[in-house]
């Protein structure tokens, strides 16, 4: 059974206020969601298997240990979970990127597929699924969905923000995948929008209305 870890480390905390902040501009905003990422990139790996290796020093062997196994899988969620990727590369530089583009119809709420590409050896790998936002967890929900299909077993979701809706639905559609958030918020908007929330993540990252 999946978990939920509501992570409220001091300098997380302080990084998502400045994040909420509407005067913060795109290039603080792109800054901190690289740093946020980063942070929660290292709580998210604390779970990776280890190997024992041993290792010659200038002075003697040491034994020690390395990740095990094949590296890890990052999958943005197209357009905001990109700005994500950059910290969790700072920590995993071997990971393979893969991108699924999602948009969600402003009407139904429902998202919408445009594009998918995993790394080749996707399904050997633990992928984390990124993006910013967890609103009505449609989207989260697809995504998963997609790179399920393409053979991943092992899938961990990582956002800033989250509503509870988001998460009631994710986890009921995919039970299985343990989900991180920085901030867990009170609910959504009648325009399926996370209140008090950052406004729209896309746009403030990228600059766009
Ligand atoms: C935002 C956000 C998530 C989605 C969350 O993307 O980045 O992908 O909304 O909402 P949901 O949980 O209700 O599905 P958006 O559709 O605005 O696309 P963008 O990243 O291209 O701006
Ligand atoms: N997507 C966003 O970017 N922000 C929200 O509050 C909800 C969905």
């Amino acid at each position: 059974m999946g978990q939920v870890y509501v992570m409220d480390h001091p300098l997380l905390q302080h990084k998502i206020a400045m994040l909420r902040d509407r005067d913060t501009g795109s290039k603080e905003f792109r800054e901190l969601v690289a740093e946020i990422a980063m942070l929660m990139c290292y709580e998210a790996t604390r779970d990776l298997p280890l190997q024992d290796v041993e290792v010659q020093t200038p002075v003697a062997k040491a034994n020690a240990k390395m990740i095990a196994g094949k590296k890890l899988g990052i999958v943005p969620i197209l357009r905001a979970g990109l700005g994500m990727v950059d910290g969790m590369l700072n920590l995993v530089p071997a990971a393979k990127v893969g991108h699924v583009g999602l948009y969600r119809d402003p009407d139904t709420l429902e998202p919408v597929e445009y594009y998918c590409k995993l790394p080749t050896d996707a399904s050997e790998r633990e992928i984390f699924v990124l993006d910013p936002m967890l609103a009505t967890g449609g989207s989260a929900a697809a995504a998963i969905q997609f790179i399920k299909e393409k053979g991943v077993q092992k899938i961990k979701f990582l956002c800033l923000i989250a509503a509870p809706e988001g998460i009631k639905r994710l986890t009921a559609a995919h039970p299985d995948v343990d989900i991180y958030v920085a901030a867990l918020d009170e609910k959504l908007n009648e325009h399926g929008y996370i209140i008090p929330g950052l406004g729209d993540a896309g746009d403030r990252l990228f600059g766009t209305k």
